[in-house]
Order: structure tokens, then C-alpha cells, then sequence
């Protein structure tokens, strides 16, 4: 049904696993001994830290964060707004950002601030996706990236076209005649 908006699958539900195992198990080595919490940005990591939770073998909390930054569009809007914040402290944690794709930078820049005024004794960034070529704020270096992806706007595994194909167990690019 959904396959017809879809131009191309850049990534399948087997590579995107196979990704996964690998990220997790370089988390692992990485918090050994540390206070691991994840904090999923909604709702696009919901795929994204299902999975890659159960790939990391050690003690973790979890936690999400909403915020708003597109609209329907394709297009970042530029403005940043927390939805939903974490409502405990984060002092003695140490915080890996699950996000699904990293695009103008400005969503996990504002929200990597917000964390550490939290007090949280390290904030990483963890993301599926990254968009390079489309970076605005450029100190933001990902620590664990799944997939550097071309200059396309992509679905699945998350990714929503206004709030459609999340579902999409692959990531594929959206076909612009849908939003064209
Ligand atoms: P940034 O603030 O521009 O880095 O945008 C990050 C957010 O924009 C992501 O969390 C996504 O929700 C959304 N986004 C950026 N590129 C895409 C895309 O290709 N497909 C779906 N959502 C995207
Ligand atoms: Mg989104």
C-alpha cells in the first residue's frame, strides 16, 4: 500500500539490524561502569531505541523527550519547542541522545544544551541517520552514527511524512510526488 510513495529503499530492515548489533555492542564497551540513560526524542527514535536497547548489555534507564520542529513539511522551520521535557534531575547520569536522523543540527543542538544545564555528567548523541550535507550547526558531531545518508527526504523505521510511514519496517526516500 505505502510502497507506491516510496522511490527508493536505501536501507533494509536486515542492513539497518545488522547496524544496530554493531552500535549497541560499541555502546556497551563504551558505559561500562557508567550511569547509562537513554532519552529517545519522539516520536521518530521510537524504532530506533526500541531496538538498540536490547543491543546494549548493560544496566539503563530510559526516558523520552518531545519536541517540535517541522511541521508537515519537508523543510525545518528553524524553531526548536519542547513538548514534553524529563522531569527528574539528570545529575549522576550519563546521557546518549537516541535521535532518528541528524539534518540541520538545531533539534540536538538545543536539546543537548537543555540536557547538560540538567546537570548530567556527559551528553552523547546517538542517531540513525545523518544528513550531512545539510548541517547549520556544525558542532554538532554525532558520537554514534548508523548511516550517513545523500541529500533526500527519507520515510520508515520511524521517519515520518506527516506522521505517515513510520511503519515502514526499511528506510527508503520519499517520492516528491507525494509532496510536490
Ligand atoms: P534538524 O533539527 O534539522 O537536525 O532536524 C531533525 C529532525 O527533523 C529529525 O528528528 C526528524 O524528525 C526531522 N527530519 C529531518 N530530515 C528528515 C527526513 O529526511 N525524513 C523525516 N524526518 C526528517
Ligand atoms: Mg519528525
Amino acid at each position: 500500500m505505502m510502497e507506491k510513495d516510496i522511490s527508493e529503499i536505501l536501507l533494509t530492515g536486515a542492513d539497518i539490524q545488522a547496524k544496530v548489533a554493531e552500535l549497541g555492542a560499541r555502546i556497551t564497551a563504551d558505559y561500562q561502569g557508567k550511569n547509562l540513560i537513554l532519552v529517545g526524542v519522539l516520536k521518530g527514535s521510537v524504532v530506533f531505541m526500541a531496538d538498540l536497547m536490547r543491543a546494549i548489555d548493560l544496566p539503563l534507564s530510559i526516558d523520552f523527550m518531545v519536541v517540535s520542529s517541522y511541521g508537515g513539511g519537508t523543510k525545518t522551520s528553524g524553531v526548536v519547542r519542547i513538548i514534553k521535557d524529563i522531569e527528574r534531575p539528570l545529575d549522576d547520569l550519563d546521557v546518549l541522545i537516541v535521535e532518528d536522523i541528524l539534518d540541520s543540527g538545531m533539534t540536538l543542538s538545543y536539546l543537548r544544551e537543555i540536557i547538560a544545564q540538567k546537570g548530567a555528567k556527559s551528553v552523547r548523541i546517538a542517531t540513525l541517520l545523518d544528513k550531512p550535507e545539510r548541517r547549520v550547526v556544525k558542532e554538532i558531531v554525532p558520537d554514534y552514527v548508523g548511516f550517513t545518508i545523500p541529500d533526500a527526504f527519507v520515510v520508515g523505521y520511524g521517519l515520518d511524512y506527516d506522521e505517515r510511514y513510520r511503519n515502514l519496517p526499511y528506510v527508503g526516500i520519499l517520492s516528491p510526488t507525494v509532496y510536490e
